[in-house]
């Protein structure tokens, strides 16, 4: 569950990069996200790597996005999956050349579409008839021929350990393969003379350990690939299996490597080509948690600590739903550790809370930690390099606290604390 340059020093203080846990509470204060570049560039290049050259990794930038983040995806040959202005904004702003991004959405407005077709995207993944209509009026108007990509539910719904064939089409992604929605995107996508379909994109759920989901999804993907040769003669040349590896969170989970994955997917995606007679397409994916997860912790500082009689022991920290949403909402789980010292006492039974105003603002629900633990302790909750940052919130108007990145022994901050300024710069009065 820990980033790998990760270790405990002689007197149990826990390091990352070599450096000292107190030393980066002491230099950026608490709390804080702290990422190991080594292992995010570890882990980009292992999914790069294991796609090889006929393949194009997208790096989900929802998962946590900042333009360092967006220099070391350039460096290790990654392209970026964005869903929004605002990501499309920092991808460029962190030198993503245009062509290397791909622009998602259920409802991307037509500033967001002029946005991504001036930066000239690689493609936009298309969700719905009317942006068929809005971004062949956009690309008309700039003179240019968009390529695009059609999201499609495949009917999977995958999630963690299963998959479930079943209750999946009623949510607001793409369009339904079953119902015929999705050829009818096709042919209005082939009407348009702005427009450039070159494939089909699917994403069937997040924090999947098994390749089954995916498995029906690329038949199912392909299918509509062999229906659009039959009914219009032509042979779209990519198909996107969208992102959703899971990572370890606590010790329980095991994660497939990035290997295992491509694998499986290459061998899925000829199988179904060859039962239907077409040319294997070019395949993409876009994993963002599987990247981002594993590189960071978070790291906070022990405000209060009170033992409930017979129930369990709250230790109060100093920040919480506001850095990170997902124990509250989607009843995740995460570990944690006392990191600046060894103990030897007694473990007891924890709850790990922040320090907002209300109950449900828990961030580690169950856990373990030395009976002796005090106000000024440090913990650290490993995996929390996605979705937390990119989530985190000013409830109780908390200020966000910085991503510090680790590389080669020494640290710097990649963003930074926000500041009470910055949240009156906001308020107009
Ligand atoms: N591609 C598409 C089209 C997606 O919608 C997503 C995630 C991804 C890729 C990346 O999925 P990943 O590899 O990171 O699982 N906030 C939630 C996760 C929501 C993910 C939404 N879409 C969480 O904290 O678990």
């Amino acid at each position: 569950v820990w980033s790998r340059t990760v270790a405990r020093d002689g007197r149990g203080v826990v390091t990352v990069g070599g450096l000292d846990v107190r030393s980066l509470a002491a230099e950026f204060g608490t709390p804080a996200y702290v990422m190991d570049e080594a292992d995010f560039r570890a882990r980009a290049r292992a999914w790069r790597e294991a796609f090889g050259d006929g393949a194009d990794v997208y790096y989900a930038g929802k998962a946590f996005l900042s333009k360092a983040v967006v220099r070391w995806l350039y460096e290790e040959g990654l392209n970026l999956d964005v869903c929004s202005g605002g990501e499309l904004a920092v991808a460029l702003a962190g030198g993503m050349p245009g062509e290397r991004i791909a622009l998602h959405g259920n409802n991307k407005s037509v500033g967001e579409l002029e946005q991504a077709v001036k930066a000239g995207v690689g493609h936009v993944v298309l969700d719905s008839y009317q942006e068929v209509e809005r971004l062949a009026a956009v690309a008309e108007r700039h003179g240019t021929r968009q390529p695009v990509l059609i999201r499609v539910t495949v009917g999977v719904e995958a999630h963690t350990h299963e998959f479930i064939a079943t209750a999946h089409e009623d949510q607001k992604f793409g369009l339904s393969l079953a119902g015929g929605a999705a050829a009818e995107g096709v042919r209005r996508v082939l009407a348009q003379p702005s427009l450039e379909l070159r494939g089909i994109h699917s994403h069937i759920g997040s924090q999947i350990f098994d390749t089954a989901g995916f498995e029906v999804a690329a038949r199912r993907v392909v299918g509509l690939l062999a229906e659009v040769r039959d009914e219009h003669g032509i042979e779209l040349p990519e198909i996107d299996l969208g992102g959703g590896l899971g990572i370890a969170y606590t010790s329980e989970d095991d994660p497939r490597e990035p290997a295992e994955i491509a694998a499986a997917l290459a061998a899925i995606v000829r199988r179904e080509c060859r039962a239907v007679g077409l040319e294997v397409p070019r395949l993409s994916v876009e994993p963002g948690r599987a990247i981002a997860g594993p590189t960071a912790f978070t790291l906070y500082e022990v405000g209060t600590v009170k033992p409930l009689e017979g129930l369990r022991t709250y230790v109060s920290v100093d920040g919480g739903m506001s850095d990170n949403i997902r124990t509250a909402l989607y009843d995740a789980e995460y570990s944690v550790a006392l990191v600046s010292r060894a103990s030897e006492a007694e473990p007891m039974l924890v709850r790990v809370v922040g320090k907002h105003c209300e109950s449900g603002d828990i961030v580690v629900r169950d856990a373990f930690l030395p009976a002796d633990l005090a106000p000024g302790d440090l913990l650290a909750v490993p995996a929390t390099g996605a979705y937390c940052r990119s989530m985190a919130s000013n409830y109780n108007h908390a200020l966000k606290p910085p991503v510090v990145a680790v590389a080669d022994g020494s640290a710097r901050v990649i963003v930074r604390r926000e500041t009470e300024e910055d949240l009156l710069r906001l308020d107009i009065g």
